[in-house]
């Protein structure tokens, strides 16, 4: 048990981008209710996530992690949710094909609602107001009614998450995940990919691998783990009142979780030291994710390891580097040093998303889908220098044919952004460029596992 610890403890610590609120007793009573729901996660399967990351560390799985940057009430329909999830599910099957390995499948989903803005106003034409935080503290339209705090929107959103993983149960172990299913959505996208040539050795692979193990007589039916799947679900673990709400004690072990979610992480702009986020996640038995941008320092990352997983438990912690294209080869390496250094066992994950915002002609915020390649091939360049291993991708992305992120093989131009510009946040990759993704990917876990073989041999 963490010392001196409690669920708001955080209230004694400097809090950064936390949302005031005009009236305490509304918020009090929002934080009774949802104290008073019904957790969203078991801290068992928390604890299994964690054992599963722990192999991710170890280099013998991969961690795919995935979703929208904002959740938002707008968006919210089964569509979404199952597209998405399909999209998941069709990265993973190409990227355990290509490295061999079992791929963690982690939504960015069930809870990804509230965001940390860089300015805490957004000024248009001669009208200030304050920034839109996400869907469960404020509403996005520009007006003084819709960008007022209401603690009553983390009931909605807690509702819509209770939903959502209602809904992502249901898929991953009702049939939906059948990998032959999964597959034959491949195909289907790769008839239609001006890419399809390149990836198609690869996919035709793993249908002779399909066909293989049907032949001797391994089928959904007799193997029942060929049509479900474990899948997880995170977010920020940003609004506070909310998360403490939804902490709760383990009635098996006394351990005190975090029941909105698998996985939580602290952002890049809050893990600071001192800081309240990460006083409030040192005491959660969850795996926990913390992002790491080219400002943090390698000693300041071991001291919050260390405040973090003093135990040093395996699959605790996965650090997320997002350091943009041109920083990752320069500024990752003195980070893992330090942690190799220090002995802290870590999971290394890659958010090509983050360092790589760029604002278009057009004025849409936009990443360009070279430049995400570019951070994922910088981030395996630097694993293999030094001898670590590259154990998972963190990114931002839809289900939804949107055009948010410029390039990809349906060559999105800067024109054509505003065609269906939809993120409630940050631009997400669209299927499309999801599981172009994956197959690039595909190719360096490749060279990975020959690597491995040639190690092993
Ligand atoms: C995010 O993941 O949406 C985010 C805000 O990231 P970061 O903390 O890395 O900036
Ligand atoms: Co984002």
């Amino acid at each position: 048990m963490p010392q001196n610890w409690n669920p708001d403890s955080w209230k004694r610590f400097e809090a950064r981008h936390l949302p005031q609120y005009d009236d305490p007793s509304a918020l009090a009573a929002a934080e009774a209710t949802l104290g008073n729901y019904p957790p969203l996660v078991f801290a068992g399967e928390a604890r299994e996530l964690k054992a599963q990351l722990a192999e991710v560390a170890e280099g013998r799985a991969f961690l795919l992690q995935g979703g929208d940057c904002a959740e938002s009430f707008a968006e919210f329909h089964p569509n979404n949710i199952r597209d998405t999830f399909r999209v998941i599910l069709q990265m993973a099957v190409v990227l355990t094909f290509a490295g061999k390995r079992p791929v963690v499948k982690l939504g960015r989903m069930a809870g990804q609602f509230a965001k940390p803005r860089s300015s805490d106003t957004e000024t248009q034409g001669a009208v200030t107001l304050p920034s839109y935080f996400g869907d469960n503290v404020n509403a996005i339209e520009f007006t003084p009614e819709a960008r007022r705090n209401d603690p009553e929107r983390m009931i909605r959103a807690y509702s819509q998450a209770a939903a959502t993983l209602n809904l992502l149960r249901a898929f991953a172990h009702g049939g939906y995940a059948n990998l032959r299913q999964v597959h034959q959505w491949t195909l289907d996208f790769m008839g239609r990919s001006p890419w399809a040539d390149k990836f198609r050795n690869l996919a035709d692979r793993i249908g002779e691998a399909l066909d293989f193990m049907e032949a001797c007589g391994v089928n959904p039916d007799t193997v029942p783990q060929l049509k479900s799947t474990a899948f997880y679900t995170s977010h920020e673990a940003l609004l506070l009142p909310y998360e403490q709400a939804l902490a709760r004690r383990d009635s098996l072990t006394g351990d005190w979780y975090d029941t909105s979610a698998h996985f939580l992480w602290v952002g890049d702009r809050t893990r600071f030291p001192g800081s309240a986020h990460v006083e409030f996640l040192r005491g959660v038995g969850n795996p926990l994710g913390v992002k790491c941008g080219p400002s943090l320092e390698p000693d300041v990352l071991c001291t919050l390891l260390d405040t973090l997983n003093p135990a040093r438990e395996p699959g605790r912690i996965t650090l997320i580097g997002r350091f943009g294209y041109d920083k990752v080869e320069a500024g990752l390496p003195r980070l893992v040093r330090a942690v190799q250094r220090e002995g802290h066992p870590v999971l290394w994950s890659c958010d090509p998303m983050h360092g790589n915002v760029v604002k278009a002609e057009s004025g849409y915020k936009t990443r360009p889908f070279d430049r995400i390649l570019a951070e994922v091939r910088g981030f395996f360049a630097v694993h293999r220098a030094e001898g670590t291993h590259a154990g998972g991708i963190h990114v931002e992305m839809t289900g939804q044919d949107v055009t948010e992120c410029t390039g990809g093989a349906v060559a999105i131009t800067d024109a054509a952004l505003g065609d269906r510009y939809h993120t409630h946040c940050d631009p997400r990759l669209n299927a499309a460029q999801a599981l172009e993704l994956a197959f690039l990917l595909a190719e360096m876990l490749n060279l990975e596992a020959a690597d491995r073989q040639r190690d092993a041999a």
